[in-house]
């Protein structure tokens, strides 16, 4: 059977090399190549798309906002712990298990529906990606921790992820090895017992804000217009036109609101998200709008992970949010400009401070 898939595929390789290498360019958009090869109608349209997706979700900042007081060894010794297991009860786990930031598909996220913790047991919700977390207004699909230090806790003490005890046992496994308690002091100078559990918190939110995306979206806003082939520019205007904006807004493209899930048509789903935290009965069903760089390696979908695949996600965002069924071809170009926002990686030494390579911690 003829595969008319192919010429999209090439071309999307080739809007590929013409993203990265804008972003790898030291301007960042000066015009290249096939941005050139583009007639003068389609640069306008493409031009006057781009100006809508900039006033839409700007860009991604090169730095989380305030993460520049994050001292280098403050950043390292979160490094080290995200990847540590002696941060669960039994040395099984280490939050890289869940948010897999190295291995074959490091998006931060499992893949998993649900995840595993240390002692064999699944929570309810999907394990969501730790990359753009530090931009998000808080943490959680129901938003119950307001910072990233305040969410690091979270799963080393709960019972069905890392599952420690209390802040003391989580001293007592890290200080009795030298170089993590050398780590410590080094992140916390003058401290007189830097290893504890908030300190550790501290550490691992640092690291998390290193942990910024890059992708060809933003070479498209800053202006190389062939960053985007026809079929992903074409699925960025319906993404704007459709509405899916209205909620997936800002640098991230969502996780700054929180909305109903089932705003059109009612989603099944036996968890109360927000109301949990607010008691509010206007927030019953309301969650935390998911982001959505990086979202194709991110599968599965939605709080529950109930959604195999960005197609069923999309098309169940159509319905449910919006009321619209989508034509297959609208379908098609939504999900592959979704595809755009793979993760390209960050530019080689864009700051020196953020240059923390997102690898394992040896
Ligand atoms: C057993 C799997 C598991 C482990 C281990 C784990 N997490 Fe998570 N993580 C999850 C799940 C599931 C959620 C979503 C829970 C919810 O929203 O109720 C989550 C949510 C998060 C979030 C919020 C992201 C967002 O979009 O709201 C961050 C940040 C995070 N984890 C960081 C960490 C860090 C740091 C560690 C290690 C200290 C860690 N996680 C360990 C499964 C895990
Ligand atoms: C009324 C607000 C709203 C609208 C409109 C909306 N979304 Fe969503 N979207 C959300 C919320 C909230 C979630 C998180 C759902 C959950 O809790 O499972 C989400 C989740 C998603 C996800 C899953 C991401 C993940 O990591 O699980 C995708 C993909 C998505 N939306 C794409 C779209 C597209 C494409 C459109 C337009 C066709 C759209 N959304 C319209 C609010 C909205």
């Amino acid at each position: 059977m003829a595969r008319p898939a192919r010429p999209i595929r090439l071309l999307r390789l080739a809007a590929a090399l013409a993203g990265l290498a804008a972003l790898l360019s030291p301007g960042g958009c000066s015009r290249s190549a096939g941005d050139a090869a583009l007639s003068h109608a389609e640069r306008d349209r493409r031009s006057a798309l781009a100006e809508r997706a900039r006033v839409a979700f700007g860009r991604l900042p090169e730095r989380v906002p305030g993460a520049g007081a994050d001292a280098p060894e403050l950043v390292a010794l979160g490094k080290a712990l995200f990847f540590d297991r002696r941060l669960s009860v039994n040395g099984s786990q280490s939050c890289n298990d869940c948010h897999r930031l190295d291995g074959a598909n490091p998006s931060g996220a499992d893949g998993e529906r649900t995840s595993e913790g240390a002692l064999g047991r699944r929570g309810r919700r999907n394990a969501p990606t730790v990359r753009n977390a530090a931009l998000h207004l808080a943490q959680f699909w129901d938003g119950r921790a307001a910072t990233l230090e305040e969410q690091a806790e979270g799963p080393i003490l709960d019972p069905d992820e890392m599952a420690m005890p209390d802040a003391a046992a989580v001293a007592r496994a890290l200080e009795g090895d030298p170089a993590t308690a050398a780590a410590f002091r080094a992140a916390f100078p003058g401290t007189e017992r830097p290893v504890t559990l908030r300190n550790a918190s501290r550490a691992l939110a640092a690291f998390e804000r290193t942990l910024l995306t890059r992708d060809r979206l933003d070479a498209f806003v800053g202006g190389d217009l062939a960053a985007l082939s026809a079929e992903e520019s074409e699925g960025l205007r319906l993404f704007l036109d459709a509405g899916c904006v209205t909620c997936h807004a800002g640098p991230a493209l969502g996780a700054r609101q929180y909305q109903p899930l089932g705003l059109a048509h009612a989603y099944p789903t036996a968890d109360p998200g927000r109301f949990e935290v607010t008691h509010d009965e206007a927030d019953r069903g309301k969650f935390k709008v998911a982001p959505l760089r990086d979202v194709a390696r991110t599968a599965p979908y939605f709080h529950d992970g109930s959604i195999a695949t960005l197609e069923e996600a999309v098309r169940k965002m159509a319905w449910h949010q919006l009321g619209r069924t989508l034509p297959p071809g609208d379908l098609r170009a939504i999900v592959a400009f979704l595809g755009a926002l793979d993760d390209v990686g960050a530019p080689p030494a864009a700051s020196a401070e953020s240059a923390v390579p997102a690898g394992p911690a040896s």
